[in-house]
């Protein structure tokens, strides 16, 4: 059944089926921290109190709200979206800086060690809650889907920003909503600086630019989500046109020298192949946790959904006049019963070009390559308490959803093996060796399975190590050389039949949070579920 993203057909559809009961269940107001607009400015109480109490002095304090807009998206036409739009109230008026012309939120600039007071302002006909993904903040700060609030509600954010120096970025998270809510345009960039990257010699200003690339499908003038209904959520979501930073055919004109290209999928479920058409091999600086040690190359980056990469470009020795074009390579995708890209005008693996940059004029200075960038301070795998016995999440599809390790989502629920100790450093590792068919309404017997992107809230993990089998090994080679697990990351993209290891800390906040599959459409689907930190 085909739906508009800005109504709530998404969430009713789904009440005839065997999630119905989780689906209600989230809409369900959880936890205390609602502030409605005509209390105190404070966040009330949470389960677990904030290493600092809110409502004290903060460097910067900015009035955040959600509404729906019309933009310009089609030449000459404007389309239904739904978007952030944000104010500074107080300190520098920097921190905020709108993408011009665009459905996506302002890009927010913090420092890192700022306190920061973000007052969130619910003015779309649908609950929400933003989250701060990749930023590691106390549970009652992240956006938990127990905090929606409604239409016309508030939930005021303070925290301080204590990420490494890279580009990181909010979205909602609302639970069975998530997909529709940035599909119809509520995402944006949160890029954070600190002293050792402002040590560095990197491209600043008008030569960093951001990049967050996403797909859509228009019906005229209007955005179209899930035009195939439960096959579109089974897959996840695959739009006909690709936009960068909310425009079709980006053109980004540059200059003879080094630029700086945050790179972000913010796609609901594409996973992109990304290198330059000419077949010059691409320089990374950051990975979602932030810079690297050093810079690396790939011939190509796969980046899945809400994962992060910035790029070091340097246009210097081209000619003015010629274009260089970012494109995405073609690539197997992932079959699931033979559906994947069945049903996409554009499909999985399809290639096509994602962003042209004309040289168009000389530059009079431009900035080297750094040969170091940072030092990254990874825990070493010994120091792992569960060396001998990894967490595994195996992901996998029962009863007809996708599921973690066979359970899907419960609003403040966790089982036994979701509850770590507080104050130390564990391994988990997401296997992808359940194949897509667990039974229920795909039948059986068709193998394979999809890839999906796993993000875990808090900390940056390291990944140590992945395996495939051979099931899996031939479509995983037409990905597996882009993919950069040399930094921090908070999304690991696990395709079928690979299992991935990583390492992590648990030393932070303490509390109630969220580990999931970033395919909107498949969080949404309960393809999620809390972990908890206990203090013992
Ligand atoms: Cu980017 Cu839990 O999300
Ligand atoms: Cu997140
Ligand atoms: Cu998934």
């Amino acid at each position: 059944m085909p739906e508009h993203p800005l109504s709530r057909r998404t969430f009713l559809a789904l009440s005839g089926t065997g999630v119905a009961a989780l689906v209600v269940a989230a809409c369900t107001p959880g936890g205390g921290a609602i502030v409605s607009t005509t209390t105190s400015m404070l966040a009330a109480e949470s389960t677990t109190p904030s290493t600092v109490p809110p409502g004290g002095p903060v460097d910067v304090e900015i009035a955040l709200r959600a509404f729906p807009d019309r933009v310009e998206i089609r030449p000459g036409s404007t389309t239904d979206v739904w978007r952030y739009a944000a104010e500074v109230i107080q300190g520098d008026p920097d921190t905020v800086e709108p993408i011009a012309g665009s459905y996506l939120g302002p890009t927010f600039r913090f420092q890192r060690g700022q306190r920061v007071r973000l007052v969130f302002d619910n003015e779309i006909p649908d609950e929400s809650i933003v989250h701060w993904h990749g930023l590691d903040v106390p549970e009652d700060m992240d956006g938990h889907p127990r905090f929606a609030v409604p239409e016309g509600g508030r939930y005021v954010y303070e925290f301080t920003v204590d990420n490494r120096a890279g580009t990181y970025w909010y979205h909602p998270h609302p639970h069975g909503r998530t997909g529709p809510q940035v599909y119809a345009g509520m995402a944006g960039l949160i890029l954070i600086s600190d002293d050792e990257e402002d040590a560095l010699t990197l491209p600043r200003g008008e030569f960093d630019i951001p990049l967050v690339i996403q797909d859509r499908t228009f019906n005229g003038d209007e955005l179209v989500y899930l035009p195939n209904g439960m096959m579109d959520r089974m897959i996840g979501f695959l739009g006909d046109e690709i936009l960068v930073n909310g425009h079709l055919n980006a053109e980004f004109p540059v200059a003879t020298r080094s630029y700086r290209l945050r790179v972000l999928n913010g796609s609901n479920s594409r996973i992109y192949k990304l290198a330059w058409s000419d077949g010059t091999p691409l320089t990374i600086l950051t990975t979602d946790g932030g810079l690297l040690e050093t810079p690396v190359t790939r011939p190509y980056v796969t980046l899945g959904p809400a994962e992060r990469v910035d790029l070091w470009a340097d246009f210097a020795s081209d000619e003015i006049g010629r274009t260089r074009t970012l494109v995405s390579l073609p690539f197997t995708a992932p079959q699931m019963g033979g559906m994947m890209g069945g049903t996409a005008a554009l499909p999985l693996g399809a290639g096509f070009d994602v962003a042209s940059f004309p040289i168009d004029s000389a530059a009079d200075s431009s900035d080297p390559l750094p040969d170091r960038l940072s030092n990254p301070g990874f825990a070493a795998v010994d120091e792992a308490v569960n060396i001998d016995s990894p967490r595994v999440v195996t992901l996998a599809m029962a009863q007809g959803t996708w599921t973690l390790n066979g359970r899907t989502f419960q609003m403040t629920n966790v089982a036994e093996e979701e509850i770590v100790t507080h104050g130390t450093t564990e391994i988990w590792e997401f296997h992808n060796t359940g194949g897509g068919m667990g039974g229920g309404m795909m039948g059986g017997g068709m193998g394979g399975g999809l890839a999906h992107p796993m993000h875990m809230h808090g900390q940056q993990f390291q990944i140590l190590d992945r395996s495939i089998d051979n099931d899996g090994r031939a479509a995983w080679e037409t990905v597996s050389g882009g993919y950069v697990d040399d930094g921090w990351k908070d999304t690991v993209l696990v395709m079928p039949g690979e299992k991935v290891r990583v390492l992590r800390r648990f030393t932070t906040f303490p509390g109630l949070f969220l580990y999931h599959c970033h395919i909107l459409e498949h969080e949404d689907m309960g393809m999620m579920r809390n972990f908890r930190i206990d203090t013992t």
